[in-house]
């Protein structure tokens, strides 16, 4: 199938704020169908140009009696209705048709929140008919109920309270589900939401990784001209790896990737990520060493938002200079700029009523560390603007980027200058950190557990303990180990490691790192810590 047709099956899902409107773009594209999200409240035009078969509601955390609560835009019903386009309204979604179409929603008597079995009360278009009688757990959230239905809709499904769980309407072709489908909370929703999409909309499955690929090379090579030239800055990250590795198949070696060593790599960091860039992806990589203007710059520095922008100054200007060069050698001045941009970071999401948040596209800004010199005037090239995380995964393993490299764990903009906490060039930290954060890392990778944790890397403390080693009293460093699992690192817990594995870590630390007396680990979860220390 080509792209064209896969376009053609759009499921559309209109963003209302629920933390699990990701998850349910998430879980039809691993339908292999293609999905995107936009804002809640966007313009009916908006919507019609995207040409969906489908369009989803999503949850979300307001109340329809809410004044400016949101909703879709005026004329939305009609349209879908007229254009045979499926709705499905989840939650909120399911509420703001009821309540829209000439029903009611009322404050529930009682709210239901979690676990909750649903019996299906009708033979439905939602759940086929063989299935009048089922019973089955679903993860509700909800405090308004639906107490009046719209003309020519019905109850389906109701939870052993008998408030309403699902409603359709065949002839408009509107359902809704008052639970969450899309959670693993509610086992037999993924079941639901496949029957539905295949069997209720006949859309046909044809989102796949290859299509993407030749899509966006062919978008590529469209948007770039035959003269001009693109620049790249690869952090050594999957993402900037996986774009760079996209661009140079559509246009080769007019692609420039810079990589710039700041000082604050890992240990043996620059070596390991030039040999992938030379020998696996055969990209075209300047090196840069700007260790001394780098660490220059940050002497004395303690304050970690400063640092932060220290380097995101430091960096835009290495850019600069680079542009300059390739001008100076090509006669030409770059005419674009390669950016690893992944969906989450464009997914337009609807705040909390009342939290003074309008929509936005906005990057959280300390993760912009190296981002766009404004004057450049260089235009955006975002290949992987429409993918997740474990997609752009998947793409790189179609372009051959090498397995372990794919699965590296996220690493900072701002690299160890976030791990040495206060001024990063005070004596040899940097060094103590590389080697300590190295054993740590290779241990986990030894005991095969690399895979399980989002995260891990060690912490240098500008604090001296005192220690004995070798019949010597020392006053020494002391650093900390952070391990943690994650989804998305929006949250996080503590990597749970065993008393053996912390013991000899902590043995081989002090052992060979001169510096070192003593070593801790953090036990705190995301809330209320972050992940990184600075
Ligand atoms: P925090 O520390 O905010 O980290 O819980 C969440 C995730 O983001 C990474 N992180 C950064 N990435 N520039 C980046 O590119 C930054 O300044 C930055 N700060 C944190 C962090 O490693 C974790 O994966």
């Amino acid at each position: 199938m080509d792209g064209n047709a896969v376009k053609a099956d759009l499921v559309l899902i209109l963003d209302f704020g629920s933390q699990y409107t990701h998850l349910i773009t998430r879980r039809i594209r691993s339908l292999s169908i293609f999905s995107l999200c936009i804002s809640g409240t966007s313009k009916l035009s908006d919507i019609t140009s995207h040409n969906p078969r489908v369009v989803i509601l999503s949850g979300g955390p307001h109340s329809v009696h809410t004044p400016d609560s949101p909703s879709f835009p005026p004329g939305f019903p009609e349209w879908a209705e007229a254009n045979g386009v499926v709705v499905l309204g989840i939650c909120y979604g399911l509420q703001l048709i009821v309540q829209k179409l000439g029903g009611e929603v009322r404050v529930g008597e009682k709210q239901e929140y979690g676990r909750m079995e649903i019996e299906v009360e009708k033979s439905a278009a939602l759940y086929g008919s063989k299935r009048v009688g089922d019973r089955q757990l679903v993860w509700m959230s909800h405090g308004d109920e639906v107490a009046r239905l719209p003309d020519g809709f019905e109850v389906v499904a109701r939870s052993q309270q008998g408030a309403v769980a699902a409603v359709e309407n065949r002839v408009k072709r509107f359902y809704g589900l008052q639970y969450h489908p899309e959670v693993t909370h509610s086992p037999e929703g993924m079941e639901t939401l496949r029957y539905f999409l295949f069997e209720v909309c006949g859309i046909n499955a044809g989102w796949k990784m290859e299509n993407v690929m030749d899509e966006e090379i062919k978008v590529i090579k469209g948007t770039v001209g035959p003269e001009d030239h693109v620049i790249c800055a690869l952090s050594g990250g999957v993402d900037s790896t996986v774009a760079a590795t996209l661009v140079h198949k559509a246009i080769g070696d007019r692609l420039h990737c810079i990589f710039v060593d700041n000082g604050l790599l890992r240990y043996k960091e620059r070596e390991r990520v030039m040999e992938t860039f030379e020998s696996d992806l055969h990209l075209p990589v300047t090196c840069v060493d700007a260790t001394d203007q780098f660490l220059g710059k940050l002497k004395g520095v303690v304050d970690p938002e400063t640092k932060r922008k220290i380097i995101g100054k430091e960096f835009i200007s290495i850019f600069d200079d680079f542009a300059q060069e390739l001008e100076q050698k090509l006669g030409k001045r770059p005419s674009y700029l390669v950016q690893g941009t992944l969906y989450p970071d464009v997914i337009e999401s609807c705040p909390p009523p009342g939290s003074g948040r309008t929509h936005s596209h906005t990057i959280k800004s300390h993760h912009n560390v190296g981002g766009l010199p404004k004057d450049m005037k260089l235009k955006l090239i975002e290949p992987l603007k429409l993918l997740f995380k474990d997609e752009v995964r998947q793409l790189g393993r179609i372009l051959n980027v090498p397995e372990p490299f794919l699965k590296r764990h996220p690493f900072p903009g701002p690299g160890l200058a976030v791990r040495v906490l206060g001024d990063v060039t005070q004596g040899n930290a940097l060094d103590i950190l590389r080697q300590v954060d190295e054993i740590f890392i290779q241990s986990i990778k030894d005991a095969g557990l690399y895979d399980s944790i989002w995260q891990a890397f060690a912490v240098f403390l500008p604090v001296r303990s005192v220690g004995v080693q070798g019949d010597q009293r020392t006053h020494s460093h002391v650093v900390a180990l952070r391990a943690v699992t994650s989804q998305d690192g929006m949250t996080a817990d503590w990597y749970y490691f065993e008393h053996k594995f912390l013991d000899d870590v902590s043995r081989k630390i002090c052992n060979s790192v001169r510096g070192v007396n003593r070593v801790v680990q953090d036990i705190t979860s995301k809330p209320p810590s972050t992940i990184e220390w600075e």
